[in-house]
């Protein structure tokens, strides 16, 4: 029988109950401190780790603390993790152990890690030991908690660890704090059920659960209301959506719901698992207005033999194949794609088709990888007996083929009016402003502030492999 998407749902009093715990906390400090408490939260990894940060920032909020990016003028310290591949983790330990000092000079300071990392016991052990600085560790499927789990250590005094599976749940009415008033992350569903072979994810964020359509479309429609011009659906496979639920949805019948809320507003989503995104879908993207055309569709490698290896449940004619029809329906489709080099018993050949299918292929631009073993994955049990300095050989051929794919791509906007959204500053003197086109490329511009939020037609007049640069031709308000 299937989940229940609405029995996953953790009921409102239990959501209720830890508001209640935000305010207990809050009168903690009532009457105690000279200034207000103050919070930092540090983000590492994905966009849904970025989403979970504004979930603990606004329970932070809730509690009475303001935000500050100095750790020593902190009384708690909040660390967001990524496992995806040992480099993050190591960071991350790297991060976390200067913390230390912190401690010494502010013995008071509560210090927490959670994400991806806590929710692994290997860690947790490892920070039981070794990093007795830490007082507060919780995985993702805890978050929820998080006001309950904090209240648990400054009235007992004591290390708290919360990372049991719990096999997912979903907690709506969190508060949250928005990075900008101009974008804005939504989460459509929790956790993964793919068991790619080299992957972590599953371990660590649990079994697929969707939000139920009515809270999304509440959520979306309150955005656009506020005047958000960019929503990006999030999920670790946006396809799944639905399964786990009663009623009979899935992701292309949600976009179709979120298009028919009126606004000057576009949407996009990501990540999309290739043996789960079809027809339905692409034909939904091409017909939705609201719906942005751009696809992040990674295909991890581009041999087939690889890819069965991989648990990945397509073969390279297959993905090629739904490309094809993407770009039929989407002619201007902005596509892009992760990639990983050095699976496991990969050999030279194997991951020159890769590249050979970069080239076909065209993206926009790529998030390559070189392959990370994850303890307790399938592939790190596998022999691996190519040296990371032959991986690092293939991994720059096919850098190298992407980035004169990207600039030429680039290249061929120059000349070309097109509508971008600005999006914030760009931290460059010549051209401050930051804008998006509609596919999702980076435009630099010049500028005032003024324009962030607003739709501007620009003239692309120059670019490189990693940017476009525009002038503006008329501000269409
Ligand atoms: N090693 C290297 N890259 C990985 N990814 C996931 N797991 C690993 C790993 N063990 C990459 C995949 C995925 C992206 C988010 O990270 O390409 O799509
Ligand atoms: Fe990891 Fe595969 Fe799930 Fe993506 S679809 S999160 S790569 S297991």
């Amino acid at each position: 029988m299937k989940d229940s998407g609405g029995n996953r749902r953790i009921c409102p009093e239990a959501v209720e109950r830890q508001l209640d715990f935000c305010g207990k906390i809050k009168g903690l400090w009532e009457g105690r401190a000279e200034r207000a408490a103050l919070a930092c939260v540090q983000t590492y990894g994905c966009q849904q780790n970025v989403a979970d940060s504004q979930r603990i920032m606004g329970m932070l909020r809730e509690m009475g603390y303001g935000f500050t990016q100095d750790p020593y003028m902190c009384d708690v310290i909040v660390v967001n993790t990524c496992a995806i591949r040992e480099n993050a983790e190591k960071k991350v330990y790297g991060i976390v152990g200067q913390l230390v000092h912190v401690k010494e000079k502010r013995p008071d300071v509560v210090i927490c890690l959670c994400g991806c990392m806590a929710q692994q016991e290997v860690v947790a052990q490892k920070i039981r030991a070794s990093y007795r600085h830490v007082d507060l560790v919780f995985g993702p499927q805890a978050l929820w908690k998080f006001p309950e789990l904090l209240y648990e250590v400054y009235t007992k005094r004591g290390r708290v660890f919360s990372i049991e599976q719990e096999n997912g749940s979903i907690a709506e009415g969190l508060p949250v704090v928005r990075e900008s008033g101009v974008k804005a992350w939504v989460s459509v569903m929790y956790g993964c059920n793919n068991f790619c072979s080299y992957c972590i994810v599953p371990y660590v964020r649990g079994r697929e659960r969707s939000r139920q359509p009515g809270d999304i479309l509440r959520e979306v429609r309150e955005l656009v209301a506020d005047g958000v011009r960019e929503i990006t659906l999030l999920g670790q496979n946006v396809n799944s959506y639905g399964k786990d639920l009663d009623e009979s949805v899935d992701f292309a019948d949600l976009l179709e719901e979120i298009d028919g809320i009126s606004g000057d507003y576009l949407v996009r989503f990501m990540t999309s698992h290739p043996k789960d995104a079809g027809k339905k879908l692409f034909d939904t993207m091409a017909r939705c207005g609201h719906v942005a055309k751009q696809l992040h569709l990674p295909v991890q490698s581009g041999n087939s033999r690889v890819l069965k290896a991989m648990n990945r449940g397509y073969t390279r004619e297959q993905y090629l194949e739904k490309v094809r029809y993407a770009r039929e329906v989407m002619p201007d489709l902005v596509l892009t794609s992760d990639i990983i080099i050095g699976f496991p018993g990969e050999t030279e050949a194997e991951a020159m088709e890769t590249v050979e299918l970069v080239k076909e292929v065209r993206y926009d631009a790529l998030f390559t990888f070189i392959y990370s073993p994850r303890p307790g994955t399938p592939a790190a049990a596998l022999p691996d007996p190519v040296t990371r300095a032959e991986k690092q050989i293939w991994f720059d051929k096919l850098l190298m083929e992407q980035n004169r794919i990207s600039g030429e791509l680039h290249r061929e906007y120059v000349g070309k009016t097109v509508r971008v959204l600005v999006d914030g500053s760009s931290g460059d003197e010549l051209w401050p402003l930051s804008s998006r086109t509609q596919g999702g490329r980076l435009v630099h511009l010049r500028g005032g502030l003024s324009l962030v939020g607003q739709y501007v037609d620009v003239r692309i007049v120059d670019s490189n492999t990693w940017a476009l640069y525009g002038e503006i031709d008329g501000v269409s308000l």
